[in-house]
C-alpha cells in the first residue's frame, strides 16, 4: 500500500498528483475554471506562479465574464466546454430543456481516496498502490454535476481519468458530445503517432506533424479498432525509439471512439478523447448519471521504447484479469485451418492425437461445431452442438480430448445471428436494426442487439450451458462484422442515438458476468482478427487475436505496431499454413515459428499435411515455446529496428538472465554490409552466452557492455 501521499493539494486550489517520477497538476482559477498546469516529469512543487497560464493582452480578445484578458481559447483546461470563449473542440456539449447549449461548469470541491471506485458498467483499470482524486464541478443553470476522477499510481507513470455527469435538476439534459479526457499542451511543434489499418493489416503505424486545425482518428463502426486503434502518442519532433518525451493515451473502450488533436490559432495543442460524438446523444434524465469510458495517460521521457515499457507493465498489472497475470499461456492447435467447417467428433479426436503427439497442450475447436453450421451462411445464434457432427455432444468430445491429457477450447461468436437460424426465426426483433430499412449483412450475419436484456440473458444461458460442464478451458470469443442501420427495438425513438453505446454496455455486462462465473477459463478476444483489440476487452479477456494475418512477414508490421502499447502477454499468434491463406506467401517454418515466438499465446493452425510433413520440426518449436512461455508472458519487449525491410526485437526475461533477439530481414541482397544491433538494458558486467542452432558451432560469450554499447 502507498505510504507516501500521491496527491497534494495546495492553496488556491492547486492539485498535484505525483509519484516522484511524473507530475500531473491543475488548479481552480479565481473564476472557478479548472486550468491545466503540467503533465510531465515530476516537479518539486506547483506553487510557483510560473506554471500558471498567462493572460496576455491579445487583439480582439473575448473576455470571459469580463475578466481582463481572460480568453478561454488561450487557457489550458481540464474539462473545457462549448460556448464560453473557447472555440476549440470541447470535451462536453449538451443542451438543457430551455434549448441552452452553453455550459459553464465551475469548481466546487474535491475528495481524495486510496480506493479507486470501479466504474459502473464499464471496464476500469485496477488501482493497486494508488490514490484517486475526484474533483466536482457544478453548472447551476443546467443543474449538472460533473465528477472528474483522476488516479495516480505509485509504481506506474500513468494517470487514469474518468468522468461522471449527474443531472440534479428536474428536466432532462441532452448530452451530444461527452469526452473522457482533455489535455492541453503548450504551444509547440509536435508529432503524433497513431495506428491504422484494416482487416489483416492492423496496427500500421503512421507518424506525422500535428497540423494546424484538427486531426481526428475515430471509429463509427460500432467497434474499435482495425481502421484506427483507440490509442495515440503525441511527442516533440525529436523523440525517437530511444530518446525523448511523449504523452500517450489509451481508451478502455471497445466501441465508437474519437481522438482529436487540435492545434489552435495560438499553436497550443489540445488532445481529447472519448466516445465518438457522431450519431451519439444521450438523454440524461433527472437524478440519473452518465459515466464516460476510462482513459489511461502516460508521460515518458525515455523514448518510445520507454513509453512501451510503461504501458506493458501497466496493462500486465492493472488491466488483464488478475488470475492470468504472469501465467504462461498453453500452446494450442486450432482446428480452423485444418478443417474449416468440415469438423466432426471423429476428425476432432484424430486432430487431438496429432496435437498430443506434437506436444501441443490445448486443442481448440473453432467454427463449424453447432447446429447446421456447414458454411458461413447459417446457424449463428443456435448454440447447440450439431448432432450430425457431434452425436454425443461437444462436451462429450471435449471429455475425450481431455482424457488424452490435453486442454480443450471452444469457439463462439455470441454477438451474431445468421438469417438462416432458429434464433432469428423466433426473434427477428433481436437484431440491431432501424424501422423500414433492410438490414445490411456482413459475412451473411446480423448483429444481435446486446442493448436488449433478453438477448443477453439468452446468450448467458447458452454459454453457461457449455462452460458449466467444467470441460472447457478456453473460449475464443469471435465477432466478425461491424454495425450498420444502428437502432434497437428495445429503446424509444428518442433514445436511438444511445444504442451504439448501450450495445457496448451490454457487451461489457455479458462478458463480465460470464468471465466472473468462470474465472478459470481463459478467454481470447477476436474480432475478424484485431477489430476490437483494446484495453476495454483486455480488462475481461487476458489475450487477443491481434490479426487474421498469420503469415509472418505480414505479421511483422502488425506485431511491431501493436507492441507500442500492448505487451506480448496479451497477443496470440499461430504458426499458420504455407503458402499463407491470407496473402499467398510461402515462408519457411523456421520464420513462421520465430515471428510467432514473440506472442505469449502461441499455437498452430495448420492443415493435416503440414502437420504430418513437419512433425519433427514442429515438435522442436513447440518444446521451445513451452520452455520459454514464462519469459514471454512476463519479460520485457523492446523494438530495436524497423526500417520496413529489417525488423529486430529483443525480449528479456524478468530476471535478466535470458535475452531473446529476433532479427527478420524481409528481402535480402548479396554482399550486404554487416549491421550491428545494440541490445537494451543488459547488465554491463554480466557475460551472455550465445545459444545458437547446432549447425553453427560454438557458444561464444559476450559482455553486456559489448552487446549494449558495441552491438551484436
Ligand atoms: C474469424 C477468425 O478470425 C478466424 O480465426 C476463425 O475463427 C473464423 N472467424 C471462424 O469463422
Amino acid at each position: 500500500m502507498t505510504t507516501k501521499r500521491l496527491i497534494l493539494v495546495g492553496e488556491g486550489e492547486r492539485f498535484h498528483l505525483t509519484n516522484g517520477s511524473i507530475s500531473y497538476a491543475f488548479r481552480a482559477s479565481p473564476e472557478g475554471i479548472l486550468e491545466h498546469l503540467h503533465f510531465g516529469k515530476a516537479v518539486p512543487n506547483i506553487e510557483n506562479s510560473a506554471l500558471e497560464p498567462r493572460r496576455p493582452y491579445r487583439a480582439a480578445t473575448l473576455e470571459y465574464e469580463a475578466q481582463l484578458n481572460y480568453l478561454l481559447d488561450d487557457i489550458p483546461q481540464e474539462y473545457p466546454v462549448f460556448g464560453r470563449s473557447d472555440n476549440r473542440v470541447p470535451t462536453l456539449h449538451g443542451i438543457n430543456a430551455d434549448g441552452n447549449s452553453t455550459l459553464s461548469p465551475l469548481y466546487s470541491r474535491y475528495e481524495i481516496s486510496s480506493e479507486k471506485p470501479l466504474l459502473s458498467g464499464l471496464p476500469s483499470a485496477r488501482s493497486d498502490n494508488s490514490e484517486t482524486l475526484t474533483v466536482f464541478l457544478k453548472d447551476s443553470l443546467f443543474d449538472l454535476e460533473i465528477r472528474l476522477q483522476y488516479t495516480v499510481y505509485a509504481e506506474h507513470d500513468v494517470i487514469t481519468r474518468s468522468v461522471e455527469l449527474i443531472n440534479g435538476g428536474d428536466q432532462p439534459i441532452s448530452l451530444n458530445h461527452v469526452y473522457s479526457t482533455n489535455l492541453d499542451l503548450c504551444a509547440g511543434d509536435y508529432d503524433l503517432l497513431h495506428f491504422r489499418g484494416s482487416w489483416a493489416r492492423e496496427f500500421e503505424q503512421e507518424r506525422h506533424a500535428v497540423p494546424h486545425g484538427r486531426f481526428v482518428v475515430e471509429s463509427n463502426k460500432g467497434a474499435s479498432s482495425n481502421a484506427h486503434n483507440p490509442t495515440l502518442v503525441v511527442m516533440p519532433k525529436t523523440t525517437d525509439e530511444h530518446h525523448g518525451e511523449s504523452v500517450s493515451f489509451a481508451l478502455l473502450y471497445s466501441g465508437n471512439f474519437a481522438f482529436n488533436v487540435e492545434k489552435s490559432e495560438f499553436e497550443a495543442v489540445r488532445i481529447n478523447a472519448g466516445i465518438s460524438p457522431f450519431n451519439f446523444s444521450w438523454k440524461l434524465n433527472p437524478g440519473r448519471s452518465f459515466v464516460c469510458p476510462e482513459v489511461a495517460q502516460v508521460y515518458c521521457d525515455s523514448g518510445l521504447n520507454g513509453m512501451s515499457q510503461i504501458w506493458h507493465s501497466f496493462i500486465n498489472q492493472q488491466i488483464v484479469p488478475t488470475q492470468f497475470v504472469d501465467i504462461p499461456r498453453p500452446t494450442y492447435l486450432n482446428s480452423w485451418e485444418a478443417h474449416y467447417f468440415d469438423i466432426s467428433e471423429e476428425s476432432l479426436v484424430s486432430l487431438a492425437e496429432t496435437t498430443r503427439d506434437l506436444g501441443v497442450e490445448m486443442l481448440v475447436l473453432d467454427d463449424g461445431w453447432f447446429k447446421g453450421r456447414d458454411d458461413d451462411k447459417t446457424s449463428l445464434g443456435d448454440w447447440f452442438a450439431d448432432e450430425r457432427k457431434f452425436p454425443k455432444g461437444v462436451v462429450s468430445a471435449a471429455k475425450q480430448v481431455k482424457e488424452m491429457g490435453l486442454k480443450f477450447g471452444l469457439w463462439f461468436e455470441p454477438e451474431m445471428v445468421s438469417e438462416q437460424s432458429d434464433l432469428f426465426a423466433s426473434h427477428p426483433d433481436w437484431i440491431v436494426q432501424v424501422p423500414n430499412r433492410k438490414p445490411s449483412t456482413g459475412r451473411q450475419q446480423y448483429i444481435l442487439d446486446l442493448s436488449n436484456a433478453s438477448v443477453r440473458e439468452y446468450l448467458f444461458e447458452r454459454l453457461h450451458a457449455f462452460l458449466s460442464s467444467g470441460e472447457i478451458d478456453y473460449v475464443k470469443w469471435d465477432m466478425n462484422r461491424t454495425m450498420t442501420e444502428v437502432g434497437s427495438t428495445a429503446w424509444s425513438k428518442e433514445q436511438q442515438q444511445e444504442v451504439a453505446h448501450r450495445y457496448m454496455l451490454g457487451v461489457y455486462e455479458l462478458v463480465s458476468k460470464i468471465t466472473e462465473a468462470f474465472p478459470q477459463v481463459l478467454f481470447e478476444n477476436c474480432a475478424s482478427g484485431g477489430n476490437r483489440f483494446d484495453l476495454g476487452m483486455l480488462t475481461y479477456m487476458a489475450q487477443g487475436w491481434v490479426s487474421d494475418m498469420s503469415e509472418p512477414i505480414g505479421r511483422l508490421e502488425i506485431f511491431n505496431g501493436a507492441s507500442y502499447f500492448y505487451p506480448a502477454s496479451t497477443m496470440a499468434s499461430y504458426i499458420g499454413p504455407q503458402p499463407s491463406h491470407q496473402n499467398g506467401r510461402a515462408v519457411s517454418l523456421q520464420t513462421r515459428a520465430d515471428v510467432a515466438f514473440f506472442c505469449a499465446a502461441r499455437g498452430l493452425s495448420l492443415n493435416r499435411d503440414d502437420l504430418l510433413d513437419n512433425n519433427e520440426a514442429l515438435k522442436s518449436h513447440l518444446s521451445h515455446y513451452k520452455s520459454t512461455a514464462q519469459d514471454v508472458v512476463e519479460g520485457q519487449l523492446y523494438r530495436l529496428l524497423n526500417d520496413g525491410n529489417q525488423v529486430a526485437w529483443q525480449l528479456t526475461s524478468r530476471d535478466g538472465k535470458r535475452v531473446y533477439l529476433g532479427y527478420f530481414h524481409i528481402l535480402s541482397k548479396p554482399n550486404l554490409p554487416l549491421r550491428r544491433i545494440k541490445l537494451i538494458g543488459l547488465n554491463s558486467d554480466a557475460k551472455y552466452r550465445l545459444v545458437q542452432p547446432a549447425w553453427q558451432h560454438g557458444q561464444p560469450s559476450y559482455s553486456g557492455a559489448e552487446l549494449g554499447n558495441y552491438g551484436f
